[in-house]
């Protein structure tokens, strides 16, 4: 059972700069509220409320701004720095005192997903016990990711990083579960050419011990990484459809918090004052009825 979870929020963001100089791009818009409500989003909804946020050096500040100790939320949030971009296992030793021996969910700061069983899948995703499980998506061009090749009863065959030649289109989303053995194992790998620890290196260990599985998003569910000004447009464009066109929020924290009770009305009207005269806001208000 999975209780806890890593939002990695850091990063340099240098495919979007300038914008990214000076805001860190998980504090940069994604239509209507910041890029990072989309994965803390997905971590509520898959019931985890014991959430580490790890973000750049001396960035904290910037962030409990908006998200302060979790309070408001019925949730806890912690704060942990990273000194430069070293690798997304890096989370895991960084996060060693947090993660305490247990089970723990990753997801990267700037991955948004939505689907329309997506929420079932996530609590089932929680439930791991063993080993580490990742999730799968399709995507056009997966010499562009870390991808895994499945044999047709959907067991990882093998998992490799930005592949020239095609093997498989499933890329590896940036969210992931893991047993208690992640820290001792981030631990072994060594960086790569590029001075990173890589997250397929960890990933290979768990596939070397018979012990990585993977889930699908599926083809109703969406994944949009933000590396990129066009993914950036694209996924503010896909919030904004679905947003106008159904009267609904995506990533309303608030919302979330409210529906599974863990805040009340009054939290709600703290939050209604907190935001301001903006959208937002008014969306809150049909919760304090
Ligand atoms: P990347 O896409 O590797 O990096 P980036 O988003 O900073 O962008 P760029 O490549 O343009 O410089 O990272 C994916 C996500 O993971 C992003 O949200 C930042 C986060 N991340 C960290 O916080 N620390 C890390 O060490 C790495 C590798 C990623």
């Amino acid at each position: 059972m999975i209780k806890k979870g890593i939002i990695l929020s850091g990063g340099l963001g240098t495919r979007m700069s300038p914008l990214t100089k000076a805001v860190n791009k998980q504090l940069l818009p994604i239509y209507d509220k910041p890029l990072i409500y989309y994965p803390l989003s997905i971590l509520m909804l898959s019931n985890i409320k014991d959430i580490l946020i790890i973000v750049n050096k001396d960035q904290v500040n910037q962030y409990k701004k908006i998200l302060p100790n979790g309070k408001n939320l019925g949730i806890k949030i912690q704060y942990a720095e990273q000194d430069k971009p070293g690798g997304i296992p890096e989370a895991f030793i960084i996060g060693e005192k947090f993660i305490n021996n247990n089970n723990v969910a990753l997801i990267l700061g700037d991955n948004f997903f939505y689907g329309q069983s997506l929420t079932n899948n996530l609590i089932l995703n929680t439930k791991l016990r063993n080993g580490a499980k990742i999730l799968l998506h399709k995507v056009p061009k997966p010499e562009l990711f870390g991808v895994a090749k499945i044999n047709k009863f959907k067991k990882i065959l093998f998992i490799k990083e930005k592949p020239k030649k095609f093997v498989s289109d499933y890329a590896i989303t940036g969210l992931y579960y893991f047993d208690k053995n992640v820290v001792k194992y981030s631990k072994q790998i060594k960086p790569s050419n590029r001075g990173e620890l890589e997250i397929v290196d960890l990933l290979n260990i768990y596939k070397k011990n018979n012990n990585l599985t993977a889930d699908f998003i599926g083809r109703g569910g969406a994944w949009l990484d933000t590396g990129t000004m066009d993914d950036y447009y694209k996924t503010t464009s896909f919030v904004s459809a679905i947003e106008n066109r159904q009267g609904l929020k995506i990533a309303c924290l608030e919302e979330i918090a409210f529906n599974k009770n863990w805040i009340n009305k009054k939290q709600i009207k703290n939050a209604i004052k907190f935001y301001g005269n903006c959208d937002y806001s008014n969306y809150l208000k049909k919760f304090n009825k």
